[in-house]
């Protein structure tokens, strides 16, 4: 199978209650932790590409991986997909490049803005054959270089939802119900803490995703900032040399839930992180003598894989759906 654009499996995880995992991918571990756990489970799967990912790792070398891993796992649907595009240039750039996918990520601007560049995207996408993700409302946190404080973020407002995608017809729209970037999600005063000390965060606005479903029935909905965050990796970066105190997430319980409604596609990025980075943190404090990258990087990449893993088993309850 080639790569194939989002459209069939939003269709089919809206009606069957769970979502696709968007992971996204820099370098050539991650790309096989994700899509090698994705085989393993038989589970679409959106490999997503961010303007810094095309910086670190260059747009080629990105779309080739991606291409292998297609030649690898003949039978999972895969999308290629940009991350946050900031521009039309960007998006056409993708466009022309080999995606399936693109995000137009207008939603720092204002409403006419951002319903004026985005329809300019989905008119070259659609004529290409892509698909576009579009954004209403911002989250806290940092993309690419943009930081948004907490406290500034603006949920979406359900009453925009309809005449935005209307008069843009873009394809999935992504919102803002509470969920931020990064692995800083909620400041501690925002929180309480359990009998651990551990921070417990505020709920997501369910309100507001169900007030947007009802105005938007059937249309798929896009949660960026949906890391978790686990714990027990936190612990391990930690025990080894690491510093990321009140490093927080959203409950996995909450994105389940989202996904049974209309939330079709579940961003995550920090966990991948994560999991690498106390891998390897654990793995060069056990092992002084090695230099060898492959032997530190073969250990991350499994940690991609079984994150990934879980994911699809226990959150986005994509397993078996490819
Ligand atoms: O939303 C942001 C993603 O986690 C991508 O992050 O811009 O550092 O590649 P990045
Ligand atoms: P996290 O930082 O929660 O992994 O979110 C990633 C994301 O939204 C990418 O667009
Ligand atoms: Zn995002």
């Amino acid at each position: 199978m080639a790569l194939v654009t989002t459209t069939e499996m939003f269709k089919k995880a809206y009606s069957g209650g769970y979502a696709i995992g968007a992971f996204n991918v820099n370098n050539m571990e991650i790309v096989q932790g994700i899509t090698e756990a994705a085989g393993e489970f038989n589970s679409p799967v959106i490999l997503q590409v961010s303007k810094g990912a095309r910086a670190y790792a260059n747009h080629t070398y990105l779309v080739k991986l991606v291409e292998a891993a297609v030649q690898e796992n003949p039978d999972i649907p895969m999308a290629l997909h940009l991350d946050h595009g900031d521009s039309f240039e960007i998006c056409k750039s993708c466009i022309d490049g080999g995606f399936t996918s693109v995000m137009i990520d207008c939603s720092s601007m204002p409403f006419e803005d951002n319903v004026k560049i985005t329809k300019q995207v989905v008119d070259y996408a659609h004529d290409h054959g892509v698909v576009v993700e579009a954004e209403l409302g911002t989250l806290a946190g940092v993309e690419d270089e943009v930081s948004v404080e907490h406290g500034s973020e603006s949920y979406t407002h359900p009453d925009e939802v309809e005449e935005f995608v209307t008069r843009t017809g873009c394809d999935s729209l992504a919102i803002a119900i509470g969920t931020s970037h990064g692995a800083y999600k909620f400041k501690a005063s925002q929180c309480t803490r359990n009998e651990e000390g551990i921070l417990v965060p505020p709920p997501l606005r369910f309100d507001i995703l169900e007030e947007c479903i009802r105005r938007l029935p059937g249309f798929p909905i896009v949660l960026h900032g949906s890391s978790s965050v686990p714990q027990e990796f936190v612990k391990i970066v930690n025990q080894y040399g690491g510093n990321m105190p009140d490093a927080i997430g959203i409950p996995e319980a909450e994105l389940r839930h989202a996904a049974e409604l209309a939330v079709c596609k579940i961003n995550i990025d920090s966990d991948i992180r994560l999991a690498m980075t106390a891998t390897i943190r654990k793995y060069m404090a056990e092992h002084p003598d090695h230099f060898d990258p492959r032997q530190y990087l073969k250990p991350a990449r499994q940690a991609v894989k079984d994150m990934v893993a879980h994911k699809i088993q226990n959150v986005l309850g994509s397993a078996g759906k490819a």
